[in-house]
Parts: C-alpha cells; sequence; structure tokens
C-alpha cells in the first residue's frame, strides 16, 4: 500500500464523516476504521512486507491516520451528544488496570475470641451457652442468690441501678421470672444471675455456661474497668461434686494455658455457694518461681467457685436435698491478659486497630 493509497483513505474519511447523524452510524464507522480487522488494523499488518528505509514513514503515516480518526470520532462524538460508552456500559471511564482497592477483612475482637474459646471449651464437655440480659433485676443479682440487702458484698456493686422500671412485657419473660413490683433494675454486676433465670425455668440436670458483660464501680486502672467480660458455668444434678468442678476447670486452664499448667483451690467466700474456693493457675510467665507478674507468689487468681448454696436452690424450688451442684465465674480479660501477656486492661476498650490487629 502506498502513501497515495493512505491519501485515498484520508478523503474518503473526510466525506464519510459529513454523512454520519447518528450514534449507529458513527459506531460503523468506527469498527469500520479502528476495528479489530478495520482498515487501520489492515494498514499496520502491512508493515512487516516494506522494506525496511519504508517502514518508518509510512508507520508515520498509518499512525497520523489513526490519531485523525480517533480525533474526528471524537469530535463527531461532542456534536452528536453521544457519552463514550465503555465495556461495561457505564458513560464515564474506568482504568481497569488499576490495582483493586483491597477490602480490610475484618476479625473478631480479642475479648470476643478468648470467650469462644472458653464457652467452645465447656460445649465439647456437654454444656450448653445461655445468655441474659445487661439490665438485671436485684433480685436476681443479689438476693435470689443469697446476697441480702445488708451484705457488705452488695456495697461493691451499689451504684450502677436504673431509674426505669420493671418491664413485666419484655418477650420470653415468664411470670416466675418477675421480681417483686418493687425490685430496681441495675447493672448487673456479674454474670451469676443467669444461674436465678436458667434455674426457674428449666429442670435438672443442667450444664450451662454464660458468656457476657458485667458493670461494676471501680475506677479506670491497668487492671480494672467499670465495664467486662465474665463467663458463669454451672451444673447441677443429683450427686454432683466437688471433684466434677475440679475436674472441668482442670480441662479449662490446661486447653487454654496448656499442659503443664498447675491449679490450686483456696479457699474463699461467696454468698452464693458453700463451700467457695478461688482458683488460681501456676503463673504462666515464672512457671510458678515468683515474678512481678504474679507478685512473686507463683500462682494467679483466675476465677471464683463453689457448690451452689442451699438457699439458692430453695430461691429457685429445686430441693437442695435432691440435687447439688457447682458453679463457676472468670473474668475474660483477665484471662485475655495472662494468655497474650497484656498488661493494660485499657488496651481492650480503646479501638487502637495497631494492637486489635495482632489477634
Ligand atoms: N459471681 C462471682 C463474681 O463475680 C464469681 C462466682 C461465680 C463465684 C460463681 C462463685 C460461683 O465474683
Amino acid at each position: 500500500m502506498s502513501s497515495m493509497d493512505i491519501e485515498v483513505i484520508k478523503n474518503e474519511i473526510d466525506s464519510a464523516i459529513q454523512n454520519i447523524n447518528s450514534a449507529l452510524a458513527l459506531e460503523a464507522f468506527k469498527v469500520k476504521y479502528l476495528g479489530r480487522k478495520g482498515i487501520i488494523a489492515q494498514l499496520t499488518g502491512l508493515i512487516p512486507t516494506l522494506s525496511l528505509d519504508k517502514r518508518v514513514t509510512y508507520g508515520q503515516q498509518v499512525n497520523n491516520l489513526k490519531n485523525k480518526l480517533l480525533s474526528i470520532i471524537d469530535e463527531k462524538q461532542k456534536k452528536l451528544n453521544i457519552p463514550t460508552l465503555q465495556p461495561n456500559g457505564q458513560t464515564k471511564a474506568i482504568d481497569i488496570d488499576l490495582p483493586g482497592v483491597a477490602q480490610d477483612l475484618g476479625r473478631l475482637h480479642p475479648i470476643t475470641q478468648v470467650m469462644d474459646e472458653i464457652c467452645t471449651i465447656f460445649v465439647r464437655m456437654g454444656f450448653s451457652v445461655v445468655e441474659g440480659p445487661e439490665i438485671e433485676t436485684e433480685y436476681n443479682n443479689f438476693t435470689g442468690l443469697n446476697i441480702p440487702l445488708e451484705h457488705p458484698s452488695r456495697d461493691v456493686f451499689d451504684t450502677f441501678y436504673l431509674k426505669l422500671g420493671v418491664r413485666s412485657q419484655e418477650p420470653g419473660v415468664k411470670a416466675s421470672q418477675l421480681p417483686t413490683p418493687n425490685s430496681k433494675l441495675l447493672l448487673r454486676s456479674h454474670t451469676s444471675p443467669v444461674q436465678i433465670r436458667v434455674m426457674k425455668s428449666r429442670k435438672p440436670p443442667l450444664a450451662v455456661v454464660v458468656p457476657g458483660r458485667v458493670y461494676r464501680p471501680d475506677a479506670t486502672d491497668a487492671s480494672h474497668s467499670f465495664m467486662f467480660h465474665q463467663v458463669e458455668g454451672f451444673m447441677v444434678d443429683k450427686d454432683i461434686k466437688f471433684s466434677d468442678l475440679k475436674g472441668v476447670l482442670e480441662i479449662l486452664a490446661k486447653n487454654i494455658f496448656g499442659q503443664d499448667i498447675k491449679m490450686r483451690f483456696r479457699p474463699h467466700f461467696f454468698p452464693f455457694t458453700e463451700p467457695s474456693a478461688e482458683v488460681d493457675i501456676s503463673c504462666i510467665i515464672c512457671k510458678g518461681k515468683g515474678c512481678s507478674v504474679c507478685g512473686r507468689k507463683g500462682w494467679l487468681e483466675i476465677l471464683g467457685s463453689g457448690m451452689i448454696h442451699p438457699n439458692v436452690f430453695k430461691n429457685v424450688g429445686y430441693d437442695p436435698k435432691k440435687y447439688t451442684g457447682f458453679a463457676f465465674g472468670m473474668g475474660v480479660e483477665r484471662i485475655a491478659m495472662l494468655k497474650y501477656g497484656i498488661d493494660d486492661i485499657r488496651l481492650f476498650f480503646e479501638n487502637d486497630l495497631r494492637f486489635l490487629k495482632q489477634f
């Protein structure tokens, strides 16, 4: 093909474009010249057949022709008011070669992860998971659990009372769960009130774990927060023994902290269990030798526990002569802090991604 031909094509183009008055006609024009098998493609295909000295000038001519086509098509498009259609049918240009915007995958909060881990260990042992409300009656939080009105252990919890009335219409609330008309509402200070709820609505045998938030009027510091999480657990049946409690807690501790962990039960007092014990694990930092984390004791407290008090059984309508049971309650933040070596509880609640992304 000679430069003559290119001139011919140029003239052809100039007259053809004059007669184009629709988007359809313009599209056909575009395909004819710029399509995959169009004239420009044919002209370009000839380049390798030319002698070396002609290739450069010819190539430039073809290129000029192509640029001319592009600009007259563009002009016509504007004139006819046709939006530039993209392959996806949209009218705005999209650079399909741009790297995609990476979506940061979310993850569970470390507290949720540890809480799930604890619950899963108990579910494998046959426990079921039950949740209770964070707004609780004074009765379920204290009185039903054998914590009398004047008991000093109420003082530590005494701040977060609500001025609301009891909502008896709440779905799922049975008449038997309703407090006396003048029972107050509060933010629960532990998950133990769910013992009362479950025992009032079900009969033994029971094996239940209760994950959830609790609130206490503690001043915030590295190891205290006015809100934290607990996992409560309890088992009730004929002939449940303290050794059953020891057995399930040992499985828990070994699963979370490793097979070498040691446990000890220290006598303690809770109004809703008798006998009661606090449970320590051997310090995971110094392995029991004594360090600053365990205050040189070699042991770290992880939970409170005991055999459910006969008065609690009476309060829920169980015969204490027929049934026995154990209960325990642990702080999830504390366990997570020990597990991951975190030294400040506030880190869990600051939502700093630099912290959260490590889990
Ligand atoms: N509810 C207690 C607390 O929050 C823990 C506990 C639960 C103790 C069950 C004994 C039995 O401190």
